[in-house]
């Protein structure tokens, strides 16, 4: 996948401008009534495609988020995410992911896991096939196993050389001390009915402690849905976000009546009169209401938000006007 250029994506700024960008039209993706998917980064726009054929072909809102994610998994060229994502410090790709749904407030998810490059689809698997919501580690590979998985290497030649030469450099810093390198694919949907899907999928920090495990596969963290009130996701430093319950804390707001932008705003603003320090950190959040409004914000200028809405069959690259200036 291509790297899309940042002045491609059009900067958002309250809920005005979240709302305002039509959009380019998606040839051939099907314009399935009221149906909106919003996602983080420069890959949400495939996402949001894959999305909405899947839907536009009758799959439900949940095969939808699962498979548009899935298209991002499967991609070798996103160093953040499935196949292809950066290992941690000894060069194992371990895998983050979970997935809601907004009618029957379940999840699942699973962390920490080795040797499968679809971990969303394994999340699903755990949220219906199971009465668990979270699994880790080894026990999460063999249950992916179980469920017909297939085992392989998901380092790619240039994760493997990226990761070497990390490690052979003897002044490569490692989590003991501080790194960032994160970027998830989260992803949210509603079918136009009431419906929302919430998903995210991450390889987490590159060169992690082996077994961290960060907001991104975190109910209520990296990912958050109730048809109630919305849907939200996180993507940045899931250390820090993981704090504060970020995805939880957005529908929270939504809940009780906030538009989209201004819930995931209060979220920037909670965190930078919490914590001033984070002002200078990656933090950004989205979020979607069953009716299809969309809102995303990020904590500074140096670490701006590029996601992804469709609507319509018209799908819009967006940046987000960051809460602070540093
Ligand atoms: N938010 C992704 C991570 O920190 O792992």
């Amino acid at each position: 996948m291509e790297p899309l250029d940042r002045r491609s994506f059009i900067v958002t700024a309250g809920a005005a401008g979240a709302a305002l960008a039509a959009g380019s039209p998606v040839s051939g993706a099907a314009q399935s009534n009221g149906a909106v998917f919003i996602s983080t980064w420069q890959w949400g726009i495939p996402a949001n495609a894959r999305g909405a054929e899947i839907l536009g072909a009758g799959g439900s809102l949940m095969d939808a988020v699962e498979k548009g994610i899935n298209a991002i998994e499967d991609d070798p060229n996103v160093e953040t995410v499935g196949y292809g994502g950066l290992p941690n410090a000894q060069g194992e790709v371990e895998l983050d992911a979970g997935i809601m749904n907004g009618t029957t407030h379940r999840a699942g998810s699973v962390c920490n896991l080795h040797k499968i490059k679809n971990p969303i689809s394994v999340a699903r698997l755990i949220m219906e096939k199971t009465r668990h919501t979270t699994m880790a580690g080894e026990g999460a590979l063999q249950f992916a196993l179980s469920m017909g998985f297939e085992p392989m290497q998901l380092l790619t030649p240039k994760s493997l050389e990226a990761w070497l030469k990390w490690k052979n450099d003897p002044n490569h810093k490692t989590f003991w001390i501080d790194k960032d390198h994160h970027d998830t694919i989260g992803m949210l949907g509603t079918d136009g009915k009431g419906h929302v899907v919430a998903g995210c999928s991450t390889s987490g920090l590159a060169w992690k402690i082996p077994g961290r495990v960060a907001d991104s596969p975190l109910v209520g963290c990296g990912y958050y849905a109730d048809d109630s009130a919305g849907a939200a996701s996180a993507t940045g430093n899931g250390d820090v976000m993981t704090n504060y319950c970020t995805s939880a804390f957005i529908v929270g707001r939504m809940a009780e009546g906030a538009h989209p932008q201004d819930a995931c705003d209060q979220a920037m603003r909670f965190m930078a009169k919490t914590a001033p320090d984070v002002t200078g950190g990656e933090y950004c959040v989205i979020a979607l209401s069953p009716a299809g409004e969309t809102g995303a914000a990020s904590m500074n200028a140096a670490q701006p938000l590029q996601y992804a809405v469709w609507r319509g069959g018209r799908a819009t690259p967006l940046q987000t006007a960051p809460a602070y200036r540093r």
